[in-house]
């Protein structure tokens, strides 16, 4: 019989080995229970008949789903629980949910359920989150954070039940459910790496848009889709997951050649404290990097507003280079 090491008892053991505080520990606790209970209602929703819109536009100008909802309500509800929350940042509220100002030590920014054109299919969604701490040393202001500075970002997959998790300075780890639901990390499993091998690369992107993007990244994919694969699913988490195994580029570009102008998106589609920053500082800890439409870090990017957007460049360090080098040539 072939029993595995369980997340609460890898994290246990690295939290030790570090010296570090408990807290983290409750923290990603109430995240893993909460990404379950929102697996749950996932794969329930047609039962429950919440697979549906509610009809509201959310602070995005967005059409919110019942289980946008439902997740957003269960992870606010394991967040407010631990107690380890100064505030959180969600994309389904306008402002940030303050939970224990206090008493807190964290700073959480999540998407919910990410991947929303994917939940009246049952495919693959998302539970994204960063976790950034307060500063111990001095006052605290709140402020919110550079992807540079985060502690931690996740994404679980629903309903697969794949758990990756970066940790700063550490590497990236890959958990699975378990027959008891338990998140486990298998005995042989390694720190996740992208791999350097082009062989298995892919590009993901949704190609319906890409008379819309710029001349030179029309250009790039011109010189460069006969070399790998195409792979998109419409859900940053599952793309971004496939791209951690199998290496390659995803992007979500800048819109600027709409042939209806007011359709442009020159600040492109994602959101950078919550879908971004948690895909780019988990390639940072694959070996991977990621940029903006300007050829800038992600990471780096001084957070102006809670739901500000980017575009976004991901993947394998030679080819998120090469689409850098063209973005900074043609802007
Ligand atoms: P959300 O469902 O949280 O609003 O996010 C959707 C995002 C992201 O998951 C995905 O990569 C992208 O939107 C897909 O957009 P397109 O449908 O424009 O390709
Ligand atoms: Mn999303
Ligand atoms: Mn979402």
């Amino acid at each position: 019989m072939r029993l595995e090491q369980s997340f609460i008892d890898f994290m246990l053991h690295h939290q030790e080995k570090h010296k570090r505080s408990y807290k983290f520990l409750v923290l990603l606790e109430a995240i893993q229970t909460a990404a379950k209970y929102i697996q749950y209602f996932y794969q329930t929703g047609s039962l429950k008949n919440v697979m549906g819109e509610t009809g509201i536009t959310n602070v995005q100008g967005e059409s919110v789903m019942e289980m946008d909802d439902i997740a957003n309500a269960i992870v606010l509800h394991y967040l407010r629980r631990s107690n380890q929350v100064i505030y959180a940042v969600t994309e389904e509220e306008a402002d940030p949910v303050i939970l224990n100002e206090e008493g807190g030590r964290y700073f959480l920014y999540f998407d919910p359920l990410d991947g929303s054109s994917n939940i009246k299919h049952h495919l693959p969604v998302g539970f994204m989150f960063a976790v950034a701490k307060r500063n111990l040393e001095g006052p605290e202001d709140g402020r919110l954070r550079r992807g540079a500075e985060l502690r931690a970002a996740g994404i679980f997959l629903i309903p697969t039940g794949v758990f990756t998790l970066a940790l700063a300075d550490t590497g990236v780890y890959r958990f699975h459910q378990d027959e008891t639901m338990t998140y486990v990390i298998p005995d042989n499993s390694e720190q996740l790496m992208i791999p350097e091998n082009p062989k298995g690369w892919e590009l993901s992107f949704n190609a319906a848009n890409r008379r819309t993007f710029s001349a030179g990244v029309q250009e790039w994919i011109e010189e460069h889709e006969s070399l790998y694969a195409f792979r998109y699913m419409g859900s940053l988490a599952g793309d971004f997951h496939r791209l951690l195994s199998n290496g390659g580029m995803f992007m979500y570009p800048a819109i600027v050649n709409h042939p209806q102008p007011e359709k442009n998106r020159p600040q492109g589609k994602l959101r950078l404290l919550y879908e971004a920053n948690v895909a780019a500082f988990i390639a940072r800890e694959a070996g991977g990097i990621a940029v903006d439409e300007e050829g800038n870090d992600i990471l780096e990017i001084e957070p102006a507003s809670l739901h500000q957007r980017t575009a976004l460049y991901v993947g394998s360090p030679p080819l998120v280079e090469s689409i850098r080098n063209r973005l900074r040539e043609k802007n």
